[in-house]
């Protein structure tokens, strides 16, 4: 964090993204504020705090609009104003065609391989257009220079880079794409993947969470465009501008501040028990997730049910938590991912059900961050099953959450996080043999095995915080911004 105030210093930061840090919302004791659980803003606010920027999100909370000035801005944070917040008031038509539309039934099943099909409507894409055409205005609004370092964040504003490019020419635009990036072939789907891809080359730099998802772009810039794609430097030229594509994967707090004040491991574990109306010696796994197709719920169903067929002493003696936030649901796919994890839950529940015991306790709700962090500290094993995942945090804030070096993570080899914590059990989640058999393992694994595998995984999560990620993309940055300014060029 010292490194950034220095090398910030004096330098105008703004940051756009879809879903706001503070969200104002009514509430009986007149208007309160929420603070979403969000990586995103625990990485950048500090930034925002060191340079008293503007951060650029859509309103979204049912009392925004009371609280902002006349330009539709804040200060926050609400208790100690350090930096501004923008807000950009979509219409319904807006909303539904950028972000339930072209966001979300098209770009993200188009680069998350989960074998959902993309929708692509013409409608939606000009809504995309419409609204990052707006954002774009914003930033140039709320820019005090003419060369601000502008923070892009996720596949919401694809077509933004350049739009601001086009406005602000001296801007350095670092744009993290939070999303798998998927193969040509894949991408290629997508009726406007030349405006997308030129939209994003609008970058001075291109962040991805794995080296995969960057030599993926950069396979799909070579195909699609007349660009120069330099895979030694990892930069890509077009039209004379070139972007840097690199690495930047995301991580958590370190340390994590939702820790203080919990119970130790075994208060959490004897509350989550009781709370569950299950004996002391039962054992618990959890699960995490948005209710999201990608995450390979009712595959980590299959594979607790498969478990429980192979060895049935399991019966009554193991149960999972699967917490799920509801998401995006008036799409449609998501609908049906609704009402088909509950019906797998019962089925299983059915077939397995020992009295007080079911094997699946399913929870369709929000939960507030304290309290997933109270039952990853009472879990025994920790199963994130995603079927494509840029990242996933919550394999991460499960390794946070243990400081008593206890407890097995089961992780997907298609999430962005297996790449780092290589000491959880690593498993193909369509492979409902090989995961009942990790849970197998990871039930019976010995105190000091486990000890081994979280005490590493801890320490990398620690080392490279999400401070780390905030701080590697602006220094990148900085320094191109020093050779710029040395070159006397203008990017
Ligand atoms: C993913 C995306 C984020 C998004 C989050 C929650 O992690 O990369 O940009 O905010 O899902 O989805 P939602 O649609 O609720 O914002």
């Amino acid at each position: 964090r010292a490194i950034l105030h220095e090398d910030l210093k004096g330098e105008e930061i703004l940051i756009v993204s879809n879903r706001e840090p503070y969200i104002h919302v009514r509430a009986s004791g007149g208007i309160q504020v929420q603070r979403p659980a969000s990586g995103l803003v625990t990485a950048l606010e500090p930034v925002m705090r060191a340079c008293s920027g503007t951060w650029i999100a859509h309103g979204s909370g049912n009392a925004d609009r009371d609280v902002v000035d006349s330009s539709d801005r804040i200060q926050v944070p609400p208790e100690s104003p350090a930096y501004r917040l923008r807000r950009v008031w979509l219409s319904k038509a807006e909303e539904e065609g950028y972000y339930y539309g072209f966001a979300n039934e098209g770009l993200w099943p188009l680069c998350h391989i989960a074998h959902t099909r993309p929708v692509f409507r013409a409608t939606d894409w000009e809504q995309y257009r419409t609204v990052n055409r707006r954002f774009a205005d914003a930033v140039v609004q709320e820019s005090r220079t003419s060369n601000p370092i502008v923070l892009v964040q996720d596949y919401h504003f694809a077509l933004l880079p350049r739009m601001i490019r086009e406005k602000l020419p001296g801007a350095t635009i670092i744009t993290f794409w939070h999303i798998p990036w998927p193969n040509p072939e894949a991408f290629g789907l997508c009726p406007w993947r030349g405006e997308l891809l030129e939209g994003l080359l609008g970058s001075s730099i291109l962040g991805f969470h794995t080296q995969f998802h960057c030599n993926n772009f950069l396979d799909t810039v070579g195909r699609y465009l007349e660009a120069r794609v330099d895979r030694e430097t990892s930069s890509i030229s077009l039209g004379g501008e070139a972007t840097e594509v690199h690495r930047y994967p995301i991580s958590i707090e370190w340390p994590p501040a939702m820790l203080a004040g919990l119970p130790d491991v075994a208060q959490c574990g004897a509350d989550l028990r009781r709370e569950l109306g299950v004996p002391l010696e039962t054992k618990v796994g959890i699960g995490v997730d948005r209710l999201d197709y990608t995450k390979g719920i009712l595959e980590r169903f299959a594979a607790i049910e498969r478990l429980l067929e192979l060895e049935p002493h399991w019966v009554g003696h193991f149960t999972f938590v699967q917490v799920a936030a509801p998401s995006r649901s008036s799409i449609e796919e998501y609908q049906s991912l609704d009402a088909r994890v509950r019906a797998a839950a019962q089925r299983i529940n059915n077939r397995f059900g020992s009295p007080g015991c079911p094997p699946i306790t399913l929870r369709i709700e929000h939960h507030d961050a304290r309290r997933v962090y109270a039952l990853y500290r009472g879990a025994d094993v920790c199963f994130v099953s995603s079927l494509h995942d840029g990242m996933n945090l919550v394999a991460k804030e499960y390794v946070a959450a243990r400081d008593d070096e206890r407890g097995v993570l089961i992780l997907s080899q298609f999430a962005g996080a297996s790449r780092e914590l290589m000491e959880a059990l690593i498993v193909n989640p369509y492979d409902t043999e090989q995961c009942a058999a990790a849970l197998r393992l990871a039930l019976s694994m010995n105190p000091a095995e486990q000890r081994d595998r979280m005490r590493s995984m801890r320490s990398l999560v620690q080392e490279f915080n999400v401070y780390r990620w905030a701080g590697r993309m602006l220094l990148d940055a900085s320094r191109m911004r020093h050779r710029r300014r040395l070159a006397g060029a203008r990017r």
